[in-house]
C-alpha cells in the first residue's frame, strides 16, 4: 500500500518524490551558505497553510526579526499568516535562554529538555510541518557524536508518531562531499535534499538533487533551483533549463 504523503507544494519536487514526501518523515536540507535552504524551508511551511497544515519554524541560525524581513522579500510569505497562527516562527536560543540551559555545551539532561519543549511546542500549535534551522549550529552545543545521534533520532521519532513533516537543515561549506559537518544527521534523517552551487560562464548557478528518501521510489535528477521574489523557489531540469 503506499504511504500518506505531504505535498511540499513545489511542483517539480513533488513530481521528482512521485507524489509527495511520505507523512511524517524528516529531511535534511544540507547545503552550503546562500544555496536556498531557508528559503525552501519556509515556502513548504507556507505551501503546508494552503493546505490546512500548521507550521512551525525552530530559528537557530537568523534572529527571528531578520528572518522575517528576509522572506518578506518573497511574495509567498505573508505576515497575516504569523498572525493567524498558520504560522509560528520561534528563536531556539531564546527558548534555550528562558529554560536557564547552558549557552555552550548541553549536558544530556539540557539536550533533552530542549527536545521535549520543542515537541510540546509543535504539539500545541498542532503543527504538521516543523522546520529546524540550523540542526548544525545546534549540534555545536551537542558534545558528542552520541548526544547529535540521539537529538536527532528523537525528534525524528516523536514528530513521525504526531504525523509531522520535519525539514533540519545542514550548513556544509562549499564545494563539499559531505552531508553534514558532523557526519551523523544525514544518517539519522528520512531523507537527504542537497543544495549546491555550479559555475557556468561566470555565473553561480544553484542546484538540488534528492539523494535519498526512505520508504518511497523517486527519482534523483539535478535540478537547477532558481529563486525570484515573484514564485520563490522554482526547479528545472538542469539539462533543459539552457544553463
Ligand atoms: N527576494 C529575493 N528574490 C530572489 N532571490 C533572493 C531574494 N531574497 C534573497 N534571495 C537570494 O537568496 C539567498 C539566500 O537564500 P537562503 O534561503 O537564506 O539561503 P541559505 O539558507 O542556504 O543560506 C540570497 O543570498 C539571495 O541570493
Ligand atoms: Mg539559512
Amino acid at each position: 500500500m503506499d504511504r500518506p504523503r505531504c505535498k511540499t507544494g513545489i511542483e517539480e519536487l513533488d513530481a521528482e518524490l512521485n507524489g509527495g514526501l511520505p507523512l511524517g518523515s524528516s529531511v535534511l536540507i544540507s547545503g552550503p551558505s546562500g544555496t536556498g535552504k531557508t528559503t525552501l524551508c519556509m515556502q513548504f511551511l507556507v505551501n503546508g497553510t494552503k493546505m490546512d497544515e500548521k507550521g512551525v519554524f525552530f530559528t537557530s541560525s537568523e534572529p527571528v526579526a531578520k528572518l522575517k524581513k528576509h522572506q518578506s522579500g518573497f511574495d509567498f510569505f505573508k505576515e497575516d499568516l504569523l498572525k493567524s497562527n498558520k504560522l509560528s516562527i520561534i528563536d531556539i536560543w531564546s527558548i534555550s535562554d528562558r529554560l536557564g540551559l547552558s549557552p555552550e555545551r548541553y549536558t544530556a539532561d539540557e539536550a533533552n529538555t530542549l527536545f521535549e519543549v520543542i515537541r510540546d511546542i509543535t504539539k500545541e500549535l498542532g503543527a504538521k510541518r516543523l522546520v529546524l534551522d540550523s540542526i548544525t549550529s545546534l549540534c555545536y552545543r551537542l558534545e558528542t557524536k552520541e548526544m547529535i545521534r540521539d537529538f536527532v533520532f528523537k525528534i525524528g521519532a516523536s514528530l513521525a508518531a504526531m504525523r509531522c513533516t520535519t525539514f533540519l537543515t545542514s550548513e556544509i561549506p562549499p564545494r563539499s562531499f559531505k552531508y553534514s559537518i558532523h557526519n551523523v544527521e544525514e544518517f539519522i534523517s528520512d531523507g537527504i535534499f542537497f543544495l549546491s552551487d555550479v559555475e557556468r560562464k561566470g555565473d553561480l548557478i544553484r542546484t538540488f538533487r534528492v539523494i535519498k528518501m526512505r520508504g518511497i521510489a523517486h527519482a534523483r535528477t539535478k535540478f537547477a533551483l532558481n529563486m525570484s521574489s515573484k514564485k520563490g523557489i522554482e526547479l528545472a531540469p538542469l539539462l533543459k533549463s539552457n544553463m
